[in-house]
């Protein structure tokens, strides 16, 4: 394809921008419908036990209150196909709301109160009166983790650890430098703006258009459809936008069930939306131990890994993460034994969230790495260069690219790494103690099967569709970009539809796989109309490209042209007029290339530099500078990619610090489930940001050389603000977020 690079790889405004600051973009939340009722959630006050009794007559007394649904008058439609997994479940069986009396977690939704008015539906929730038979529960991973096991079945996409090589605890114990420790992750629960919220609008005929918050418009309907026995005809799940998802959206939550159910046994349309209290009562980034063994010799390279994690999972689902592998896939060892396992507490099941297991173990391997660079005197930096990884050392395969190297020089570089002086407490600013630190970070560069549709019309305008999803990270530019680019149009000529589940089959928006694996399908579908519209052209009559092959033409402006004679062109529409057609449409899929992911590993990687001040008096830290250098193949808008990686660097910065769901044990409830009391970042804990975008040619993965941004960002940047408060105090914390509390 000889294109000039009209918008790949250049920065450009969002093109939903104008339609989300004005308020034309509508979320889950605002479609409206005639005679729209509202549903309103009733959460179980107790963790674990049964319903004794549930008296809902002083609710349905309110006026307009049109039902209480409750286990006892759940409609039998629903849970037709009782063993309904969605796409991203883990193994085991899914929560069903109202299935039956028996409460296995604190905050599990116990009754749906449907209401003419939004108000009448609180103020009715408020009425219902539910006698609990409590049996006793248990939520403290500490009093659970000797009965952790190994998952028996693997949960599909997640890499179980790779079986230990060489002899790790023998070379460990003769190891002569040796950093032993165990680190913790706090429970950190996705809080984006946009609550989860589902509006079912009941059409005439009976089928249900709804609007979800999901990251997966086809999940949430597959979904739907097999809970409620329904056929994928009566069921059309459209999202245009999301007000951010961070992996809350990947599996159907239980806002969809209710609302789906009271709009199927009200026969009008339905609205739940659940409240910032209740986004505590589903998925989580679940509480995460970890114990990490590096063995080494005195000039840094590593002679043993050992790493373990054991991560709560629910009573009814193994949800699993990859949390350990990450260590012998940053740094070579010929040593290594890496164990996960789950420990069962009376919680919901957690969810995936935003680089789910690498945030975590990244996290630990990166600040033990930062302990041996201490142990040994060797810089952080040159000590991850001792012991890069040449290869997937446990795959045995090599990269499809791979610019670390790249990213610590230059991350290093841009930050003044050299004017660090090692030594903890040895650079101050006034009355603040400074700290330097930086760590490595790494995701899976992943591709999923998607298809998409393009479709040319005579007047030059050209439509894209997948039922792929934007949740804020900028879908709609880049698949807007990709087709103008492979057709020669301006973006202004390109409309892009997603997020509804009519459209060409897609996978749910997560895995940082979205930009390759949609955009690859967008690209085949256009190249696929440019080769059916080259045939029209060539086959004018007295067509000047009449002898050229695809190859030799240029697509540009609406034209087709020679590229060695601008002069010899043919425009789309007298292509289309002579072929006599209106439009020219084509439908393609894109998938991950079977060979290339038996021979390669694919990784995204980045190397963090971060800037600490601590007042020692009162503990309080502020991340005062961030560099990070990101290793992502293609950049395909960096504009919108620099916004995806400041946004996972301000997540990293509130696992670092902030972000924190509080247990009580004795009640097995999260007790801060409110934005005043559970802290995320706000502008006032943010400063200076710094993106740099390392070249990096990757040719494997897809023709594009996409390799997704949505989630490289978060990981290793906890580690790098914790070692630089390491370098500052000197007080080695191993349990995020490292708040005021542990430091003092
Ligand atoms: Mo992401 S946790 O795959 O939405």
């Amino acid at each position: 394809m000889q294109q000039p690079n009209a918008y790949i790889g250049t920065p450009q405004n969002r093109v939903d921008g104008r339609a989300k600051v004005t308020g034309g973009a509508k979320y889950a939340a605002e479609f409206e419908a005639p005679d729209l009722a509202f549903g309103i959630v009733v959460s179980s006050a107790i963790a674990k036990g049964r319903i004794k009794s549930i008296d809902t007559s002083a609710a349905l007394a309110v006026p307009g209150v049109l039902q209480v649904f409750t286990h006892e008058n759940r409609p039998r439609t629903a849970w037709l196909d009782r063993n309904f997994r969605d796409e991203t479940a883990p193994p085991g069986s899914p929560f069903r709301p109202l299935y039956d009396d028996k409460v296995i977690y604190s905050g599990q939704p116990v009754a749906l109160v449907v209401a003419e008015e939004f108000e009448l539906a609180a103020h009715a929730a408020s009425l219902v009166r539910v006698e609990y038979e409590t049996e006793p529960h248990m939520t403290d991973l500490d009093l659970k983790r000797s009965e952790a096991y190994v998952p028996p079945k693997k949960r599909s996409g997640v890499k179980p650890p790779p079986s230990p090589r060489g002899d790790a605890e023998g070379v460990f114990a003769q190891a002569p430098v040796k950093v032993h420790a165990e680190y913790r992750v706090a429970i950190e629960h996705h809080n984006p703006m946009e609550t989860h919220a589902s509006t079912v609008v009941y059409e005439d005929d009976g089928t249900l258009t709804i609007h979800d918050k999901t990251q997966g418009a086809q999940n949430s309907q597959s979904y739907v459809a097999s809970v409620f026995g329904l056929s994928s005809s009566q069921v059309r799940v459209v999202s245009p936008y999301i007000g951010g998802a961070f992996g809350s959206g990947l599996r159907p939550q239980y806002q969809l069930f209710l609302a789906v159910m009271a709009a199927l046994e009200l026969k009008r349309s339905v609205r739940v939306v659940l409240t910032r209290d209740q986004m505590f009562t589903f998925g989580f980034r679940p509480l995460t131990i970890q114990t990490i063994s590096l063995g080494a010799n005195p000039d840094g390279k590593l002679l043993s890994i050992m790493h373990d994690a054991t991560q709560t999972t629910s009573t009814f689902e193994d949800y699993q993460e990859v949390v350990v592998n990450w260590s012998n896939l940053l740094y070579h060892c010929d040593n290594v034994k890496l164990t996960y396992k789950l420990a069962q507490v009376d919680t919901y099941t957690p969810t995936d969230m935003r680089a789910p297991g690498a945030a975590l173990g990244v996290a630990a391997i990166e600040t033990a790495m930062d302990e041996l660079a201490y142990a040994t005197g060797i810089d952080p930096v040159e000590l991850r260069l001792r012991n890069y990884a040449e290869m997937d050392e446990a795959d045995k395969k090599s990269f499809t690219s791979k610019e670390l190297r790249a990213c610590y020089q230059l991350g290093a570089e841009r930050f003044g790494w050299e004017k660090r002086n090692p030594e903890p407490r040895s650079m101050r600013d006034g009355r603040e103690l400074v700290g330097w630190g930086m760590a490595s970070g790494v995701w899976e560069a992943i591709m999923q099967k998607t298809a998409a549709r393009a479709v040319l019309t005579q007047d030059g305008n050209l439509e894209v569709a997948s039922a792929t999803m934007d949740i804020g990270t900028g879908t709609y530019t880049i698949l807007t970009q990709i087709a103008a680019e492979t057709l020669g149009l301006p973006m202004t000529s390109v409309a892009t539809k997603i997020g509804d589940s009519s459209l060409p089959k897609s996978p749910v928006q997560g895995g940082s796989w979205t930009a390759a694996s949609a955009g690859s399908a967008v690209q085949n579908a256009c190249l696929s109309v440019r080769e059916q519209i080259f045939k029209y052209a060539r086959q004018m009559e007295s067509s000047p490209l009449a002898n050229a092959s695809i190859e030799q033409v240029t697509f540009a402006e609406g034209r087709i042209h020679l590229t060695n004679d601008p002069s010899a062109s043919v425009t789309f529409a007298e292509a289309m007029q002579a072929g006599g057609v209106e439009r020219i449409e084509a439908e393609e899929k894109a998938s991950p290339g079977m060979l290339t992911s038996m021979r390669y590993s694919g990784y995204s990687h980045s190397a963090v530099f971060a800037e600490v001040k601590v007042d020692e008096e009162l503990g309080v830290i502020r991340v005062t500078r961030i560099v990070t250098a990101v290793a992502a193949g293609t950049i395909l808008n960096p504009k919108t990619a620099r916004s995806q990686i400041l946004g996972g660097v301000v997540f990293g910065l509130g696992m670092a610090l902030e972000e924190e769901s509080m247990l009580d044990h004795n009640l097995g409830r999260f007790m801060n489930h409110n934005l005043a009391e559970y802290h995320v970042p706000v502008n006032a804990d943010v400063y200076d940001i710094d993106v740099i975008f390392v070249s990096e040619h990757e040719e494997m993965l897809n023709p594009l050389g996409i390799k997704g941004l949505g989630e490289i960002g978060v990981v290793g940047t906890a580690a790098a603000i914790g070692n630089a408060i390491f370098h500052a105090t000197g007080k080695r914390i191993r349990e995020y977020p490292i708040t005021i509390d542990k430091l003092l």
